[in-house]
């Protein structure tokens, strides 16, 4: 299997899904729909939502499940998005590139952007606790519902960003660092694996297995995104590089230096790839996600 065509398929799957569920501009809101298109449809990897259907195909291969998993892979996708949005802001971290376009304040001005990301956080659950999307049992959806918003929220990534917002510039002890990370970053990355293995009726210790896979690929996701900040250019990126450094952020290369930084991202995409040990060849795409997670150039 060929990691590069596996993703850029999956990306237009998913891109396919987000045109077909997501809300359009029309009138008297126009302008404010117009903002939350412009951020979700202006690139990006599309991490979250193919790692939730990889997940789901991990468990189970049928178009069901495929098809149930779309609508959720959406609403994780604009979950990320506000995330992005609201991240950029002057108030945060004040940058001005995004998915290498201008981020929503600099268009949209700031109450713009903040009403984008309001509006793209509540359509997620719009999306997801729909029962005409679909046709996931009520008892899965509600638990995929709960998932997805403790992982958002104040336990997960809300208080993630507090924590990275709290930070800046401070001497930050390991504990606080890791904190950070796994909450905004880990957190939902965690909850799309499990999200998409929940939509597909995997047991109990299958769940415990891909939950072992995800924090270990959202932690590493984190980290490789702090070593790109500090080690990439801008052009390649599409968002500010060098700007952690700059703002005395929490990250691993402040912490542990480049070369350790890489080892230790490394250690965690590995401990992610053993919890695989005793899934079958259909989970192939999320041991190659695994290591993806590591070598990305973006
Ligand atoms: C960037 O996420 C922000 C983090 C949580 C590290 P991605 O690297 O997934 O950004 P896009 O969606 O591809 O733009
Ligand atoms: C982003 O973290 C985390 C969330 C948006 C929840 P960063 O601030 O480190 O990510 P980038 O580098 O701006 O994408
Ligand atoms: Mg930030
Ligand atoms: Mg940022």
């Amino acid at each position: 299997m060929n990691i590069t065509t596996y993703l850029s398929e999956q990306r237009i799957l998913v891109e396919k899904a987000m045109n077909r569920y997501m809300l359009k501009a029309d009138e008297p809101f126009t302008e404010h729909i117009d903002a939350m298109r412009y951020s979700l449809f202006a690139g990006g990897k599309r991490v979250r939502p193919i790692l939730c259907l990889a997940a789901g195909a991990a468990i189970d291969q049928s178009p069901a499940t495929h098809e149930n998993l779309l609508p959720v892979s959406c609403a994780l996708e604009c979950i990320h998005t506000y995330s992005l949005i609201h991240d950029d802001l002057p108030a945060m971290d004040d940058d001005d590139l995004r998915r290498g376009k201008p981020t929503s304040h600099v268009l949209y001005g700031e109450a713009g952007a903040i009403l984008a990301g309001d509006g793209l956080l509540t359509y997620a659950f719009d999306l997801l606790s729909d029962e005409n999307n679909g046709t996931l049992r009520p008892e899965s959806r509600l638990k995929i519902v709960n998932l997805i918003a403790k992982a958002s929220g104040s336990l997960g990534m809300v208080g993630g960003q507090a924590l990275d917002i709290a930070n800046e510039n401070k001497e930050f002890p390991f504990e606080t660092l890791k904190t950070i990370h796994r909450n905004k970053t880990g957190a939902l990355i965690t909850c799309a694996v499990l999200a998409g293995a929940i939509g597909a009726d995997a047991t109990p210790v299958q769940l415990e297995k891909l939950k072992i896979y995800g924090d270990n690929i959202g932690l590493a996701f984190q980290i490789v995104d702090d070593l790109l900040n500090a080690t990439a250019t801008t052009e390649q990126l599409g968002k500010a590089a060098g700007s952690d450094a700059e703002r005395g952020k929490a990250t691993y290369p402040a912490y542990f230096g480049i070369d350790k930084t890489r080892d230790l991202a490394k250690e965690a995409v590995d401990r992610a790839i053993d919890a695989l040990a005793d899934f079958d060849s259909n989970a192939e795409p999320l041991r190659k996600l695994a290591s993806y997670i590591y070598t990305r150039s973006n």
